[in-house]
């Protein structure tokens, strides 16, 4: 469909990504507590990558087509691919979006947290639960017997069309696994223009809604990478990567 090339995993490959997904929850679980007010975002990248040293994972978003970092670090009104900085410093009341890929014996899962720093504004927190609750409507709709992509989409617009947020489209999901991003593109709006793909055993992808407080349009940072929202207002990023197994769709990255 529409030249697609899905790469279906066999059982073993999806142990493979699950090992390396599990660690990357344990990673999240060990490392998030500790971001706090006073670091930068460049110290919270090296949390992460040092770990990942440590545990002899790979950060395959090092040097991918020239990032610098092991981790996309953004802040506030970044949705996306913050590069991590040491002079952006963390304050109360800030959200950051934490997003990795972990390689480990060469299979790759990814997966992003949004934290809150402190205490932040009851309309910035709602809107980190109801896109982290979006992901979960997601991968609830991607587990129904039957399903495709776009039902993906509908229930993360749906949900976050009643709060009336934005929600990104010129950033996607995508397929993961041997690499960061394979076929297919897993987006977060409907579109009839869009393939819609049946969900198959053997698909592994990573689900990730990027929604903003105000408008849905983004614009690039001079630096080639950074995604900032349009308007200036807060984004948030939660993502899983799931597999459809024979038991059902699993998320790999939870432990
Ligand atoms: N995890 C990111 C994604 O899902 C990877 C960003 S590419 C990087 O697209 F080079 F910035 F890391
Ligand atoms: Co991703």
């Amino acid at each position: 469909q529409g030249g697609e090339m899905i790469q279906l995993k066999s059982e073993s490959e999806i142990d493979g990504i699950r090992t390396s997904g599990h660690m990357l929850a344990e990673m999240f679980e060990e490392i998030g507590p500790e971001i706090q007010a006073g670091m930068s975002t460049w110290d919270v990248d090296k949390l992460f990558h040092d770990w990942m040293k440590r545990h002899h994972a790979g950060a395959p978003c090092v040097g991918y087509m020239g990032y610098p970092a092991a981790t996309c670090v953004s802040v506030n009104d970044m949705v996306i691919h913050g590069i991590p900085s040491k002079t952006e410093i963390l304050k109360d009341g800030d959200i950051v979006s934490v997003d990795i890929c972990l390689e480990k014996n060469g299979f790759i899962s990814d997966s992003t947290h949004t934290y809150e720093i402190g205490t932040v504004s009851p309309d910035v927190h709602k809107l980190n639960v109801e896109t982290e609750k979006s992901l979960y409507l997601g991968i609830e709709a991607a587990g129904k017997p039957g399903a495709r992509i776009q039902d993906i989409a509908a229930a993360v617009s749906g949900h976050c069309r009643k709060f009336g947020y934005g929600v990104v489209r010129d950033y996607c999901g995508h397929g993961v696994g041997f690499e960061m991003h394979e076929d297919p593109e897993i987006p977060n709006y409907v579109s009839l223009m869009n393939p819609n793909p049946r969900i198959r055993k053997g698909m592994v992808f990573a689900i990730e809604p990027m929604i903003n407080m105000g408008t849905y349009k983004i614009r690039t940072e001079p630096d080639g990478w950074g995604v900032k929202t349009a308007d200036g207002k807060p984004a948030c990023h939660w993502e899983h990567t799931v597999a459809m197994t024979d038991s059902g769709l699993e998320i790999l990255t939870r432990i």
